[in-house]
């Protein structure tokens, strides 16, 4: 396992990878509404990446047929999105995005609310995005990677939801997946040190039921195992000599 270590000029060019893509979540944000199809919004996002003359990461990543990942409800992530896929009042939506900047990528991810949604639905979404500043609380120089992890399990497990296990974070550079992988449970060990300029992608994906997930025919769907809902929060974030910093927060 190699973990690379970023210059002050990469992560520079990382920070501009990371404001454009936050950008195009908040652009995507906005056009999130009960009847827009999945598909729709996969070109829109597509265009718009491609507009700042960046690169969607996803398109064609390993095969993946779109740009933009699209999870609805019970699908955790790497929902492929579809005209036919119509969103309506009620649902929950992660959409997951990544784009490249200068040979830089900047992945990150966030799940929506399409119109009213339920008391559950929001908790599962609030308790999502604060395992993430949970977990960051611990991404700096000298900690320890896994110190993340548990962190994010800590926060979550007293709410009963399901922590998925078979998909974790990453580093994040030149590459959209580097070493190491950031799960988002306890582990035994206690992962590597962590030090300035490290870059890492940091994604709970948290269930109201089950951790168990299945993969759907199309190869590339993930569904909790047990049809209840599914969220998604992620940023890239830099480890610095201080305070982490997330390159794909809003601003
Ligand atoms: N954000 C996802 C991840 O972290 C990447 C999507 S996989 C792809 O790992 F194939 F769709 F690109
Ligand atoms: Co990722």
């Amino acid at each position: 396992m190699s973990v690379v270590v970023k210059s002050k000029h990469e992560i520079a060019l990382m920070e501009e990878a990371g404001k454009r893509l936050s950008e195009t979540l908040q652009y995507l944000k906005e056009q999130i509404r009960p009847g827009i199809s999945t598909g729709e919004l996969d070109h829109l996002g597509r265009k718009y990446i491609e507009n700042m003359g960046c690169v969607p990461s996803f398109l064609h990543y390993n095969g993946y047929p779109a740009s933009i990942c699209i999870s609805v409800n019970d699908e955790v992530v790497h929902g492929i999105p579809s005209r036919e896929k119509i969103l309506k009042d009620g649902d929950i939506v992660s959409l997951d995005a990544g784009l490249i900047y200068e040979g830089f990528h900047s992945d990150a991810a966030r799940t929506y609310p399409v119109g009213v949604i339920s008391k559950e639905a929001r908790q599962l979404i609030e308790v999502t995005k604060q395992a993430f500043f949970e977990g960051i609380k611990y991404a700096r120089a000298g900690c320890h990677l896994y110190d993340i992890s548990a962190a994010i399990d800590d926060y979550v497990t007293p709410f009963g939801y399901g922590i998925v296990e078979d998909l974790v974070g990453h580093g994040v550079g030149r590459n959209l997946h580097e070493d190491p992988q950031v799960p988002n449970f306890r582990q035994r060990r206690k992962g590597i040190r962590l030090q300035e300029g490290m870059t890492l992608a940091i994604e709970p994906m948290i269930n109201i039921g089950t951790c168990e997930v299945e993969w759907l025919d199309d190869d590339w769907t993930v569904v909790t195992a047990d049809g209840s809902l599914s969220a998604h929060y992620e940023n890239t974030v830099a480890i610095t000599d201080g305070e982490p910093e997330l390159l794909t927060i809003e601003r």
